[in-house]
């Protein structure tokens, strides 16, 4: 009994220092302070400057974080910042590796400045057209990469001038910074936002757009118009948002329907507060491993010394590339490589997946093939591995030796002469239907 209670109360501890490492481990970030150089006559060059940052992070003005730490000695004093983020977006667990570990969470900021937006389903959010006296402040758009791609966040923050306390105003998070699916199942890009409600920006509403990136080709998936509660754009049919969590929970995710290869891309999650935006940036790609058929089939039965000839078909796969190899498993089980076979170009079908081939010429006098066995056909793709297999039956499977050889060549020689002599008989008797009879026989 006292034992049952003592493991009690450590598992207790345990959960309540878990609880405790979660909700308290707002990390120091390392960043790069990345701006636009001010040429000479003051205008913008187009070239940047970085210069390294640290970032502070913390949940509210109270807790104190990791301050005392001390900044590394090649940190700028003035690019020290404190990031209060109530939502504690940047304290999730990928942004905050364990101390000592080699790889780091990616972290740029960049000055900000706020400014109306003209998108048609966001210019309803800044319809007055004067910009609040809020707007005058230092504004930072910053992202964020955590480890192994698990989680990518951006946010706007807000400090007094001369301040270096920011305010997060925005944050917008995905945990699908790079998401697989299958074919034909649906598929959800994950993005979240949050806005401060304390901020007079945030009363007004809010919009969100969901772009498609590929190969510097873009276009509107979903625009949705906050303020309005309306769908304002919608250029993909089974793009859908779940329109209640959008007001309640701030998940803006993106599901597709019924996931095709044309989807495979990059996916911008966008929110627009007034003056704000803060986007996140995934890569979705459709991989689907091929089906694979053989033919003939059944094999037909071979006869030592026979070539055969086996064609087999991988389709429905994508993306590309594919591998395409033979083996053999013969009556002791064990199985042989036979090569790629001769693998053919592939080819596209209209819902975007590939289709391509090998053939193998089984030669089976070169191949010590018994009574036959199992042919397969191994597709290795990024979706995983295929096999298709069929039976080979080799009959008369002693397979001839030289001297039977030989035998058979000396009674395809008599007979042929046979032949020859029947038939000589034949025409010289001067009969035409004879001669027809030869050309048959031949
Ligand atoms: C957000 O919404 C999507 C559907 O649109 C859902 O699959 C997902 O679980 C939701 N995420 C959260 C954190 O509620």
């Amino acid at each position: 009994m006292t034992n049952f209670s003592t493991i009690y109360k450590l598992s207790l501890v345990a959960v309540a220092c878990l609880i405790h490492a979660c909700s308290s481990s707002c990390p120091v970030l390392e960043c790069w302070f990345v701006q636009e150089k001010v040429g000479r006559g003051g205008g913008l060059t187009g070239a940047t400057t970085q210069e390294k940052a640290l970032l502070h992070i913390r949940r509210d003005a109270q807790s104190q974080g990791a301050e005392s730490q001390r900044a590394p000695s090649d940190i700028n004093p003035d690019r020290v910042y404190t990031f209060t983020d109530p939502a504690a977006t940047l304290c999730q667990h990928a942004l905050n590796p364990p101390r000592g570990s080699i790889k780091k969470p990616l972290c740029e900021v960049n000055p900000f400045l706020p400014q109306p937006s003209s998108l048609k389903w966001v210019t309803t959010l800044t319809e007055s057209a004067l910009s609040p006296v809020y707007l005058e402040a230092e504004w930072f758009s910053s992202s964020f990469q955590g480890l192994n791609d698990q989680l990518g966040v951006s946010a706007i923050t807000r400090a007094p001038t001369g301040s270096k306390e920011h305010d997060v105003i925005l944050s917008v998070s995905s945990k699908t910074m790079s998401a697989q699916s299958r074919l034909g199942v649906p598929v959800t890009l994950d993005c979240g936002f949050w806005a401060d409600p304390s901020s007079p920006l945030s009363s007004t509403g809010f919009a969100v757009e969901w772009r498609y990136q590929f190969r510097g080709d873009g276009r509107v998936v979903l625009a949705y118009d906050g303020k309005t509660d309306r769908v304002a754009d919608s250029h993909e049919e089974g793009a859908t948002m779940d329109f209640e969590g959008l007001h309640e929970r701030g998940n803006v995710s993106l599901t597709l329907q019924e996931a095709k290869v044309r989807h495979s891309g990059t996916y911008i999650c966008t929110v627009y507060l007034p003056y704000l935006l803060a986007q996140v940036a995934m890569e979705l790609e459709i991989v689907e491993p091929p089906s694979l058929s053989i033919h003939p089939s059944p094999l037909p039965l071979a006869v030592p010394g026979q070539t055969v000839n086996i064609q087999c078909e991988a389709s429905g796969f994508a993306p590309l590339p594919l591998e395409l190899s033979w083996e053999f498993k013969g009556a002791d089980g064990k199985s042989r490589p036979l090569g790629a076979g001769s693998v053919s170009g592939h080819w596209q079908a209209s819902d975007g997946t590939f289709i391509q081939s090998t053939r193998l010429e089984l030669d089976t006098s070169k191949l010590d093939l018994g009574t036959g066995g199992e042919i397969s056909c191994v597709a290795v793709h990024a979706g995983g591995t295929r096999r298709a297999s069929a039976i080979l039956s080799v009959i008369g499977f002693s397979g001839p030796s030289i001297e039977d050889s030989m035998a058979m060549v000396g009674v395809a020689l008599v007979l042929y002469g046979l032949i020859k002599f029947v038939s000589w008989t034949f025409t010289s008797s001067g009969s035409d239907t004879a001669g027809t009879q030869d050309k048959k026989e031949k």
